[in-house]
């Protein structure tokens, strides 16, 4: 049987960063599901399809085959054969996932493959919904967030970094509003499971989230 980690939370919690750590500490794979809604909705962007269009979405669906590969332990995103992972980090991409991961029909092909993935290796993986739909069985379960002002500066840090114009007030309102609709949506909203550990990150260094989440692994294992 492999051992699975689920790790939810919203946007900005560093759900991510945090993964990959542990998942190199423990040799898991590290499974990045928002990257699978990413490649999906760049998809729909490139073919001119409205957000707010489901009929349409579910009419292209049979032509999206998303799948992932891994290079030198990273998760690479593959898009009808095409490798997208250097294109899906965008705020635009990040918005039409947002948008597009609330239809039925676009989830259920992407937790069919995520939960494929969790049977066949040890697996960490981070969503909005993997302890709740994905792995409900999985072995350690955590919830993390922070405050959306902490998680609204590092982004703006990691852009400002990149050197893109970026405006904090700007950032942390995009934030609220895409945690409102990950949170009240019908299919899957983000919530915490019954069973996850909650975690806030706000006053936490990486390496005490990294710790205490290797910690309850080694507990469980
Ligand atoms: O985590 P990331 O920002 O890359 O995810 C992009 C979007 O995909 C999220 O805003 C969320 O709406 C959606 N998502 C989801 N379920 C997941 C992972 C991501 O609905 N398991």
């Amino acid at each position: 049987m492999s051992f699975n980690v689920a790790i939810d939370g919203p946007a900005g919690a560093g759900k991510s960063t945090v993964a990959k750590s542990v998942a190199a500490l423990k040799n898991f794979i590290y499974v990045d599901t928002g990257a699978m809604y990413r490649a999906m909705a760049l998809y729909f962007l490139r073919q001119g399809i409205d957000k707010t269009d489901e009929n349409a979405i579910n009419a292209v669906l049979d032509k999206v085959e998303i799948t992932i590969r891994y290079e030198n332990g990273a998760q690479q995103v593959i898009l009808n054969g095409e490798n997208v992972s250097g294109l899906i980090r965008t705020e635009e991409v990040g918005n039409m996932a947002s948008a597009t991961s609330v239809y039925k029909k676009v989830r259920e092909k992407l937790v069919e493959l995520q939960k494929n993935l969790a049977k066949k290796a040890d697996v960490i993986m981070d969503g909005r919904d993997i302890g709740t739909c994905v792995l409900p069985d999985a072995d350690v379960k955590v919830y993390l967030t922070a405050s959306s002002a902490v998680r609204a500066k590092r982004r703006y840090n990691e852009l400002k970094e990149k050197g893109t114009a970026c405006d904090l007030d700007e950032i942390e309102k995009d934030i609220i509003e895409r945690d409102y609709r990950d949170m009240h949506r019908e299919n899957s909203p983000l919530k915490q499971a019954d069973d996850a550990v909650l975690l806030d990150s706000s006053d936490m260094t990486l390496k005490e989230v990294v710790d205490t989440i290797t910690a309850m692994i080694d507990k469980k294992q």
